[in-house]
């Protein structure tokens, strides 16, 4: 007799669920042939060592399956087991809301979901739903071991096209929809998805993945008063094809909460991917969501907790990520830099002492000497404002077409040109792949320049005289047009608040903004700006 954990081929899985009995249940046509295929090619397994295992509350052959198929073949599937303490938290959510009369588990696998709610919540049906015909036997052996047979039924199908009957209590819907992305989804499907978004007013892409799918379908087979939570994989929340999830949880699905497991915590062993688990209530329309990062799975706790973002504010921003870094300590009056302005990194020039020069130092036409921050320490120097460009040095740059050029100007840039490319500038990396070599196109003028690196916190400038930069500095670039005196209350605001530890600390005690941390600052919002300068 094989014993248990000796589950060494899909046969063994296969004859392990007809030793538990799956023989005795509706088998479809496909399950059926596994189990014919399988049932004379070993011994079968030892029943009552995995009985009193799944008893406890384990899955012996969920983990045998995900041990012997490897993560590449499960993939077309998307077929990841969920760890038992990320179930018990979105279970442990479930059990402070009203009592469900069915528990769906849409994409059931080995129905890991299914048995703990099952244990949660005893008076419940059971229904799970799974496409694939060997999940399905782990799915009816499980359900027989773990006694459950007359609660549970198992449909193998797609659970897209269900079709649950209407009860008169609340459905659960709980579990961890497939994650497979859009290449592997049939064209039928993906015209299912555009037809029945459209039909309940919201533009889908082709490009969601099944999760998404799942979502969508979810909506539709729910009625109000049912609830749910799902884990999925967290990209949807900041990518194009992920709106029509976000405009579903803002709308009729009733989004109440989300909690994005950090990606430096692995949430499922075999899968990269950064968790979210996103909890709904069917025709809830609370003013708010909460929005949670934890650290890791046992921060989860029973979810419920994450700080409040307005629906309002969820509906505005394409990026929902970015609200979530900064939900727990931004209040509801304050906004990232980035939703204000762009950071932009000044232009590399690939070779300073070439397109660097001091006043006066070279011969060329005025108009290709743009008068630059080029070191740090010249924003340091200027305080809150840059008022003089005098002693600025100025980047040479030249325009791409260099026929724009008068006779007499393309006459000292051919001069200056000719001296640059004796010292080989044109092959290095930088100028060797931009446009044209000559011309290191340097960004519009910034109205405020930030230092990035130092021992000391970020100086944050007012550049009134339109001055450009180099690399060196950061240009914050507006969104939209701002008055100079919320530029002004702006910069003010950034100088006294940020500090050093905001920024990432390298040998030596460096500190280093890059472009995205610093839109990641937080700052008042824009009439929080406009009322300090009214004062
Ligand atoms: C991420 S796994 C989750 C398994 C299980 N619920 C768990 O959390 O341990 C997703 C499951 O969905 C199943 N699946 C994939 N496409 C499906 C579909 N269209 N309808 C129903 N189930 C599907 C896969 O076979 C797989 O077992």
């Amino acid at each position: 007799m094989v014993r248990m954990g000796q589950l060494q081929t899909l046969g063994d899985v296969v004859r392990a669920t007809i030793s538990l009995g799956v023989e005795a249940e509706a088998l479809t046509d496909a399950e059926r042939a596994l189990v014919d295929e399988h049932r004379n090619g070993g011994e079968l397994p030892d029943t009552a060592s995995l009985g009193a295992k799944i008893l406890a509350g384990g899955d012996p052959l969920g983990d045998a399956y995900a041990e012997i198929v490897s993560a590449t073949d499960r993939r077309p599937l998307g077929q990841t087991y969920t760890p038992s303490p990320i179930i018990e938290s979105m279970l442990s959510w479930a059990a402070r809301r009203p009592n469900p009369g069915r528990i769906v588990d849409p994409g059931a696998g080995s129905g890991r979901y299914l048995l703990a709610a099952a244990r949660a919540f005893p008076d419940a049906d059971l229904v799970a739903l799974e496409i694939d015909a060997l999940s399905g036997l782990m799915l009816r052996a499980n359900v027989r071991a773990a006694g459950l047979s007359d609660r549970a039924t198992v449909v193998l199908g797609d659970y897209r096209s269900a079709n649950l009957a209407h009860i008169d209590a609340p459905t659960l819907y709980i579990g961890n929809p497939p994650y497979v992305r859009h290449h592997q989804i049939d064209a039928e499907w993906k015209e299912w998805l555009i037809s029945t978004a459209m039909a309940r007013g919201y533009r889908a892409s082709k490009l969601a993945g099944l999760h998404i799918h799942f979502f969508l379908a979810t909506a539709e087979h729910a009625r109000e008063g049912d609830y749910g939570a799902f884990i999925t994989s967290s990209e949807w929340m900041d990518v194009n094809y992920g709106s029509v999830l976000r405009e579903l949880l803002l709308g009729s699905l009733g989004g109440t909460e989300i909690h994005v497991i950090e990606p430096k915590s692995e949430t499922f062993t075999d899968a990269m991917t950064t968790g979210a688990i996103t909890c709904f209530q069917i025709g809830g329309a609370e003013p708010s969501m909460r929005l949670r990062r934890v650290e890791s799975v046992e921060a989860l706790g029973g979810l419920g907790l994450g700080a409040e973002v307005s629906r309002a504010r969820l509906a505005e921003s394409s990026r929902w990520s970015v609200l979530m870094r900064t939900a727990v300590q931004i209040p509801d009056d304050h906004i990232e830099l980035g939703e204000l302005c762009r950071v932009h990194r000044g232009s590399v020039t690939g070779a300073n002492a070439v397109w660097v020069a001091r006043p006066g130092a070279v011969e060329l036409p005025e108009s290709v000497l743009f008068p630059s921050v080029t070191k740090a320490r010249e924003l340091f120097k200027a305080g809150e404002r840059l008022t003089e460009e005098g002693d600025l040095r100025r980047v040479i740059d030249l325009p791409v077409d260099l026929d724009t050029l008068s006779p007499e100007d393309r006459k000292l840039v051919d001069r200056f040109l000719r001296a640059a490319k004796r010292s080989n500038v044109q092959d290095g990396y930088v100028a060797a792949n931009r446009r044209a070599w000559w011309s290191v196109g340097l960004r519009k003028a910034a109205p405020i320049l930030a230092t990035y690196m130092a021992r000391r916190p970020p100086a944050f400038v007012l550049n009134d005289v339109e001055a450009r930069h180099i690399n060196i500095a950061h240009g914050l670039y507006p969104r939209e047009e701002l008055s100079p005196v919320i530029l002004e209350a702006l910069a003010l605001h950034l100088r006294s608040a940020v500090e050093l530890s905001q920024g990432r600390t390298y040998a030596g005690g460096l500190t280093k903004f890059e472009p995205r941390e610093m839109e990641r600052l937080t700052i008042p919002d824009l009439s929080q700006l406009r009322a300090a300068v009214e004062v």
